[in-house]
């Protein structure tokens, strides 16, 4: 017998898509079906970090995601993020951050993901945006596994990253303020 489908519509990177999905199918297997195998697949069981995208703006494990619950969703993966993951990768090139290079793809995921949260968290306090601590930093990174670098030089390439953004941001809302 043949299984049911299922009609799901979600925004991909900014292009909304269309499709009937099996009932079962993931949501790693549909962006990668899309063509983005930046999303990788290492352990399907939640424990590597490699699958990480965003849904509506926050990272989540597809591998733990059925194609049901991203459905009117947004998702994006690191092929829409081209030009932060760029300044992270500069970024963890200059701290000598990247080893093999297995962990980037989630890793990068994770990162734009908390710098955009504690921007936008600070912007709505009306405060700078404060740098995490290692501590935060850990947290947010939990679910993701790097078996070279022991952290250490990831998080000097999340600071130097985070000390950008933040400046720039700074620079953006004073402009602003002065009506440039
Ligand atoms: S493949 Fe999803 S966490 Fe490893
Ligand atoms: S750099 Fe090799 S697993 Fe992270």
């Amino acid at each position: 017998m043949s299984e049911k489908l299922m009609d799901v519509s979600v925004v991909l990177n900014g292009k909304k898509i269309i499709a009937s999905v099996a009932p079962d199918m993931s949501l790693l297997s549909f962006v990668r079906d899309r063509g983005c195998k930046s999303v990788k697949c290492a352990c399907e069981t939640t424990n590597c970090g490699l699958c990480t995208v965003w849904l509506d703006g926050r990272a989540v494990l597809s591998c733990a995601v059925p194609m049901m619950r991203a459905n009117g969703h947004e998702v994006t993966t690191l092929e829409g993020l081209q030009a932060e993951s760029a300044d992270f990768a500069r970024c963890m090139a200059e701290e000598g951050a990247e080893q093999c290079g297995f962990c980037s793809p989630g890793l990068i995921m994770n990162v734009l993901a908390m710098e955009r949260e504690i921007r936008d968290r600070a912007v709505a306090q009306g405060v700078e945006p404060a740098m995490p601590s290692d501590e935060d930093m850990d947290s947010y990174l939990a679910g993701n596994l790097c078996r070279c670098t022991g952290y250490t030089s990831q998080r000097r390439a999340i600071r130097r990253y985070m000390a950008s953004r933040f400046a720039a941001a700074g620079e953006a809302s004073a402009a602003a303020g002065k009506g440039e």
